[in-house]
């Protein structure tokens, strides 16, 4: 049989209709961590292309929350530092912050200034493309304080939402395992 990375993963996502909103098709990518082969299978795909030279960061950046799961250990694996960019007032120093329009409803995201230093090279890590926003606020943040971003990764696109051909638009790098129209 013909083994597919992406193929493997989307079968373990689970879709659950009309959550939170009526009309919202939610990608739940619990089932991929709770399964601990298929979280190896996940994990090694991230981890694989960015031990690359050419791809290796100074600092993994995870979005809240689902983007902290998978960024941590990246990171860890990469063996560079995790940066979180948390949902407003739950950092507790200074902080930059960036507020966005979400598939369903608004929100607002704080990065500590001190989280990277000008010139670094960011990977930004969240679970799931959808409208993009959250990934482009996530972007502007770190670039706020002078870091570059050299890749977006993401388990789930969306791309009938178009919010991975607005971040590629907008000059960012995509890297994503699994589609869903
Ligand atoms: C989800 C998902 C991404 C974001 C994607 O998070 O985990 O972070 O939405 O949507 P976008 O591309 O339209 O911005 P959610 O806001 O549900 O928060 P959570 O991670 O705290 O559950
Ligand atoms: N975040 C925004 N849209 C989503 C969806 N359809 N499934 C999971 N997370 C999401």
């Amino acid at each position: 049989a013909v083994f597919s990375v992406s193929d493997y993963l989307r079968d373990h996502i689970r879709t659950v209709p009309d959550w939170p909103a009526p009309g919202v098709q939610f990608r739940d990518i619990t089932p991929l961590l709770q399964n601990p082969r298929v979280f190896r299978v996940l994990i090694d795909a991230f981890v694989h292309r960015y031990m690359a030279p050419e791809l290796r960061p100074d600092v993994v950046a995870g979005l809240d929350a689902r983007g902290f799961i998978l960024g941590s250990v990246v990171a860890y694996e990469l063996n560079v530092g995790f940066v979180p960019i948390r949902k407003k007032g739950k950092l507790p120093f200074d902080t930059v912050a960036e507020t966005y329009e979400l598939e369903y409803g608004s929100a607002t995201v704080e990065l500590h200034t001190d989280a990277v230093q000008a010139g670094q090279r960011v990977l930004l890590i969240d679970d799931l493309i959808a409208t993009g926003g959250t990934m482009m606020a996530g972007k502007k943040l770190l670039e706020k304080l002078g870091a570059t971003v050299t890749e977006g990764a993401a388990i789930v696109d969306l791309p009938e939402l178009g919010g991975s051909a607005r971040l590629r638009e907008g000059g960012l790098k995509l890297f994503t395992l699994v589609e869903f129209d």
